[in-house]
């Protein structure tokens, strides 16, 4: 058994050609490579993934080699379809059930009990297993003709900005991936929530695509918070999510001063925040992304604004994050992993 969170990060295959860029329509190349247990990037409504077959264990390392992932960090395991759940946890819960029919396919990922059948490396060595249906036609079109569930966590390089589009996933990979299925950009841009449903009260792991206040409807209850919110010290969070440059966030009103002490320093200073909340006097070096008002358009777009501030140069990024409602809160989570203290 694996210990959790633990194990060295072993290194990666390197292939001596380019990644192949196959076109959406190339689903069977895609599915031979996933049995042969070869990586492919894979896109997915909420982002891309870096798939394996769930059932290989030798791939299933693989992924964790090309991501530079210690071992113990279970990963997500992707169906086609609703019906294949008991296949894989049998006799799941009925909120697991209800929550399953709700919302899949689509950006909502259930911790459950785990059947056999699923690589001990996907899971960490633990007896429960995270499990989505992804709402993208490419998506499940490989699954299903793969024939076997496919693990998959985002495709980028551990720690990192996670991809939404084919050449990100190029950008991150490069040779650690066999292929890359371009699916075009990501619908939801930011990852599946997380729920654990276990027989108790459903637990948020992650907030994410689905809307917590809109899965507490489907269950007629309440789910309990334990990733999020203003009790959590920032300082407890883990770095990730993160891009090249510095994140800071800081409320509006303090924009003016923190830039002009940035500034002050020689550092190339970008602010992410709703132009109407910064005031007009921002010095005209200074890099401004300014997010859309809608907080499902703001996630879809939230990891291209932060590789956007790094291809543009920005050392020191300021953000004014959204509220923490609806899609916001997976935005205002990334914000603050990205904000996290780093260790490397
Ligand atoms: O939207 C998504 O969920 C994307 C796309 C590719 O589907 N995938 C993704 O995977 O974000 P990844 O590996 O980057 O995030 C997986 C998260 C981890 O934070 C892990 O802790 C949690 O899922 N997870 C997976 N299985 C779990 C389990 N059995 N128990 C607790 N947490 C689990
Ligand atoms: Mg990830």
């Amino acid at each position: 058994m694996l210990a959790h969170g633990r194990g060295r990060v072993s290194p990666a295959r390197r292939y001596d050609r380019p990644v192949l860029l196959l076109p959406p329509n190339d689903i069977d190349r895609a599915a031979a490579l996933l049995r042969t247990g070869e990586l492919v990037g894979l896109p997915t409504e909420t982002v891309y993934g870096l798939a394996a077959d769930a059932t290989n264990e030798a791939a299933v390392r693989a992924i964790f080699a090309a991501k530079g992932r210690p071992l113990g960090h279970p990963v997500i395991v992707h169906l086609a379809d609703v019906e294949e759940l008991p296949r894989w946890s049998p006799q799941p819960d009925d909120d697991a059930l209800r929550l399953a029919v709700a919302f899949w396919p689509g950006p909502l990922t259930l911790v459950v009990r785990r059947g056999p059948g699923i690589a001990d490396a996907v899971t960490g060595g633990r007896d429960t297993v995270g499990l989505r249906v992804p709402d993208h036609a490419v998506a499940r079109a490989v699954i299903r003709a793969a024939g076997v569930p496919v693990a998959a966590p985002s495709a980028n390089r551990f720690g990192r900005v996670s991809p939404t589009t084919a050449a990100d996933v190029v950008a991150e990979l490069g040779d650690r991936v066999a292929a890359v299925i371009d699916g075009g950009p990501c619908r939801v841009g930011v990852e599946s929530t997380i729920v654990e449903v276990l027989g108790d009260r459903p637990v948020l792991l992650r907030p994410g695509g689905v809307p917590v206040e809109v899965i507490e409807e489907v269950l007629g209850g309440p789910v309990e918070r334990v990733a999020v919110g203003p009790s959590r010290a920032s300082g407890m969070l883990a770095s990730h999510y993160a891009p090249a440059t510095a994140v800071t966030l800081v409320d509006a009103t303090a924009i003016g001063p923190r830039v002009a002490a940035a500034r002050a320093t020689g550092r190339r200073v970008g602010v992410l925040a709703p132009a109407g909340s910064v005031g007009a006097a921002l010095p005209g070096d200074v890099v401004v992304l300014d997010p859309p008002d809608d907080l499902a358009a703001y996630a879809a777009t939230l990891y291209r604004r932060l590789r956007d501030a790094d291809d543009r140069g920005v050392e020191e990024l300021f953000v004014v994050p959204p509220p923490p409602d609806g899609l916001g809160l997976a935005v205002l989570d990334r914000l603050r992993k990205a904000a996290a203290p780093r260790s490397a």
